[in-house]
């Protein structure tokens, strides 16, 4: 598919007005896409587990208005309060869609979304918010266009939600999601995520995800920065051709459920990223001592316990712990036990893989 198959043609229907609510989990990345194109097109393809319990929940209200208005016609209310502060990335997105959904200018949207997981947390809201939205626009199209198929309704969601943050499109659908062409994966597009395609052995289907908060508030560099210094990064080209060899070489551990080798390629992506924000020119870092104190901690376990944890970490200071569910109990033991002394004001979040966005 390509950009135009997105394009609609006339819609038959007509709506006055409505309302929609869908809910969208967060993902972690196994293989981080940092790099990309213009278009939100990625350097390198990027393969995650979508998550359960960190989700947006969003409310769309559209009304027709009695002319097309020449700016976007929104409302954005925040855990129950206005925030105009969300309004300018709001509006850049529906800019970026607007070729794909004609409709925008014709309607007042009213826009209300919150977040499970705590404020400043530090976790990026980018990736279940601009699915949860992309879903609601979706539903809206659906409206004006009921003979839609479902498999192009989520597939132009993830398109959309792509548009406003990369990772976003890996957050529609639920368990393994991959996103970016790859020559060794069928039907992998640049353009949005797809359920991961080959078979997966079932310890994928109930991995446990431990998000330990490190750090709150905001980041001293964003990942639009970060991404941007990955244009002239001198370690670019490896870096590219890492992921796409990582994402090759993951193919056979999900078949066979290899815990091992799911470890170091999960680990070295984790740390090939942040090696990346450490070799740019500026250069930054994201991680905080906290960060490498549970690090070594999960190591010094990992060791003396023959269990697999292992840990990723996204472009922040924040720890993902990964485990499968037959070690939960003891790992959860160890996590309270060592871990959650270095997590700012003791927060944790107990997330796992999930089933994907959900209409409410
Ligand atoms: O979607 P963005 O532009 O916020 O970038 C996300 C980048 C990482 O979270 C670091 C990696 C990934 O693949 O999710």
């Amino acid at each position: 598919m390509t950009e135009t198959d997105f394009v609609p043609s006339a819609y038959l229907e007509e709506k006055e007005a409505g309302s929609t609510v869908w809910k969208a989990p967060s993902n972690i990345a196994l293989v981080k896409y940092w790099g990309k194109k213009e278009n939100q097109i990625p350097a390198n393809p990027s393969v995650s587990f979508t998550l359960q319990a960190s989700c947006t929940e969003t409310r769309l209200e559209y009304t027709k208005l009695e002319k097309e208005s020449p700016d976007f016609s929104f409302d954005l209310l925040f855990e129950g309060a206005p925030k105009e502060s969300f309004k300018p990335k709001i509006s850049t997105f529906l800019s970026r869609v607007e070729n794909y959904l004609p409709f925008l200018r014709k309607y007042h949207f009213t826009i209300e979304t919150s977040n499970s997981f705590p404020h400043s947390s530090g976790i990026a809201s980018s990736a279940s918010g601009m699915a949860a939205l992309a879903l609601c626009l979706m539903d809206m199209e659906k409206e004006l266009d009921p003979k839609m198929e479902m498999d192009f309704f989520y597939r132009k969601a993830s398109f959309l939600a792509r548009l406003g943050s990369g990772s976003a499109c890996r957050s529609i659908k639920g368990g393994i999601v991959q996103w970016g062409r790859h020559k060794d994966i069928e039907n992998s597009s640049d353009l949005y995520g797809i359920p991961y395609p080959y078979s997966v052995h079932p310890v994928f289907e109930q991995y446990h995800d431990t998000i330990l908060l490190v750090h709150e508030g905001e980041k001293q560099v964003s990942s639009t920065l970060g991404h941007d210094l990955m244009h002239n990064h001198p370690f670019a080209k490896q870096r590219f051709e890492q992921a796409g060899k990582n994402l090759k070489a993951l193919q056979p551990v999900f078949i066979d459920g290899n815990l091992v080798e799911f470890i170091s390629l999960v680990e070295s992506e984790a740390l090939s990223l942040h090696a990346m924000m450490m070799s740019s020119m500026p250069y930054f870092m994201l991680m905080k001592p906290n960060t490498l104190e549970i690090i070594n901690k999960i190591w010094e376990y990992r060791n003396a316990s023959k269990t697999h944890v292992c840990f990723t970490l996204d472009a922040g200071a924040n720890v993902h712990v990964l485990y499968p569910e037959n070690e939960k109990d003891q790992v959860l033991q160890f996590i309270k036990d060592e871990l959650v002394a270095y997590c700012q004001n003791g927060q944790y979040i107990c997330d796992r893989i999930g089933f994907g966005a959900k209409k409410l």
